[in-house]
């Protein structure tokens, strides 16, 4: 049960993965996509001044990492400073606003990161999520930020349906087994945002508890997974070996095998 918030509730990017699964949590918040484009900043200006939302989720972003990396201007234009319109449309009206973000901020240098570590970014979406990150804090508002990882959830496209699909079309599925994060249920993560809503205004980490390669991850999922290197796998950008985030502020989300158990009970329904 959520608890009630006064005025009306903005879902910013709501035909995404985290957009659609808020969705379900607030049924009657107002949706935007692209017909609210975030890198026009007098549109997003005029449109939180009119509806006067009294919580907004920027869930908007480009999060292909290798088409920012091929396009680091547009990556910075919607991540870094689309990010910024927001967070002052936002504190011009007092609304709070939770504004996500990721793993990807951190290169990978730390076992395991704290929210109070400092960006240090290894691809241009990092860079330009880092950039987003700094704009929402020099807005001034009542904000707060979210670093999530590797989402996966039912319907979506994502790691898990990726590999379920590869896996019926191919003999062996070779996965990386060399980089490691959190995964994190979807359902899960937005049934705990109106709890990060509510708390003090700050950055916050949520993400299934429990660091896994990929093809950790996969081989619980399909029976023929295959462990291969990041060397033998091309890939426009670079990634963050490991980007654990550490959460020492909320309390804990499930492990991950908890979670992915779930996904898989609710998908063989839907087969
Ligand atoms: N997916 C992950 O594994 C992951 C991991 C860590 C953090 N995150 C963060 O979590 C948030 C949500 O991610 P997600 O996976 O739900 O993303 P998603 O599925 O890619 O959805 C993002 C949405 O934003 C829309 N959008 C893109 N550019 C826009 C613009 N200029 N103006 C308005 N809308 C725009 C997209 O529309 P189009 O698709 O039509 O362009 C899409 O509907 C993002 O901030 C992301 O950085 C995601």
């Amino acid at each position: 049960m959520v608890a009630p918030v006064e005025g009306p509730v903005l879902i910013l990017g709501a035909a995404g993965r985290l957009g659609r699964a808020l969705a379900r949590v607030y049924p009657r918040a107002v949706l935007t996509g692209h017909d609210l484009e975030i890198t026009d900043g007098a549109a997003v200006r005029e449109f939180v001044a009119v509806l006067r939302p009294s919580l907004v989720y920027n869930c908007a972003a480009l999060t292909d990492v290798d088409a920012c990396e091929e396009d680091p201007a547009r990556a910075m234009a919607v991540n870094g400073e689309g990010a910024g319109h927001v967070a002052r449309a936002c504190a011009r009206v007092g609304a709070v606003l939770v504004h996500l973000s990721t793993d990807y901020v951190f290169g990978g240098a730390k076992d395991g990161y704290l929210e109070s570590d400092g960006p240090d970014p290894v691809n241009a979406y990092g860079r330009s999520k880092a950039l987003g990150e700094a704009r929402v804090r020099e807005a001034g508002g009542d904000w707060r930020i979210v670093r999530t990882s590797r989402l996966f959830g039912p319907g979506e496209n994502d790691f898990a349906s990726q590999m379920r699909t590869r896996s019926l079309v191919k003999p062996v599925v070779p996965v990386i087994d060399d980089e490691w994060s959190r995964f994190t249920y979807l359902p899960e993560l937005a049934g705990r945002l109106p709890g990060v809503a509510a708390a003090p205004p700050g950055v916050y980490h949520l993400a299934n508890e429990g660091a896994v390669s990929w093809y950790g991850f996969a081989r619980e999922l399909i029976p023929n997974a295959a462990p291969v290197t990041v060397g033998q796998c091309r890939r426009r950008a670079p990634r963050p070996r490991c980007a654990s985030l550490r959460n020492t502020k909320l309390p804990p989300m499930r492990h991950w095998r908890e979670a992915l158990s779930d996904y898989v009970r609710l998908v063989a329904g839907e087969a």
